[in-house]
């Protein structure tokens, strides 16, 4: 796996640092929530940011989880995308915030996000890992975020290449050579 990367982009340790960071933020905007706080994840991508988000923040929560497919089989970049299991249970009247691994072009946040309003939350906030701001819609605001990178493939701490990489524990740059675009 080490060698299918040709650069680490992030470490672990500078993720762990962030991800501390990022909870403290989170959790200071949730302090006199009364009503629930529901985690919404989007699978697959965010497993591992949801795993060590979650156990940073204090407070009580739900998870929820939503499938969306956006990078069908070998491809890096978006044809659209697609729910492919929405979230079980009620939001309505619950504080929401979305967590996904990162805001590309935003087809995906956009389409969860279009999901979840129509299911009548009381707030409704939205959590990315990392953001590539070269091509992120300026329009969608994100509440949260890890880290802004640039316009490169990335892999690891859950993101994926054909499925693979996932377990990656920094975020690396993948060798051009082994993708297509
Ligand atoms: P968007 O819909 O274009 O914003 O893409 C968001 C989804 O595409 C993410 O949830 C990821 O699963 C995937 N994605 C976007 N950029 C990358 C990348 O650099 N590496 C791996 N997956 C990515
Ligand atoms: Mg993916």
């Amino acid at each position: 796996m080490e060698d299918d990367v040709c650069r680490v982009l992030i470490s672990r340790e500078q993720i762990a640092r962030r991800v501390r960071e990022l909870a403290a933020e989170i959790a200071g905007h949730y302090t006199d929530s009364h009503r629930g706080l529901t985690i919404v994840a989007i699978l697959s991508g965010s497993v591992i940011f949801l795993a060590d988000l979650i156990r940073h923040l204090p407070m009580k929560m739900k998870i929820g989880l939503i499938t969306v497919s956006s990078y069908p089989g070998q491809a890096t970049k978006s044809r659209g995308a697609q729910i492919l299991e929405s979230l079980r249970g009620e939001v309505r009247g619950q504080d929401v915030m979305v967590v996904d691994d990162i805001l590309d072009t935003g087809t995906t946040l956009r389409l969860v996000l279009d999901e979840l309003r129509a299911r009548q939350p009381a707030s409704l906030r939205t959590c990315v890992f990392l953001r590539k701001p070269a091509k992120a819609p300026p329009d969608l605001q994100v509440d949260f975020i890890g880290f802004d990178i640039e316009d490169v493939f990335v892999i690891g701490y859950g993101l994926d290449y054909n499925d693979h990489y996932r377990n990656y524990p920094h975020i690396g740059v993948l060798r051009a050579e082994l993708y297509r675009d």
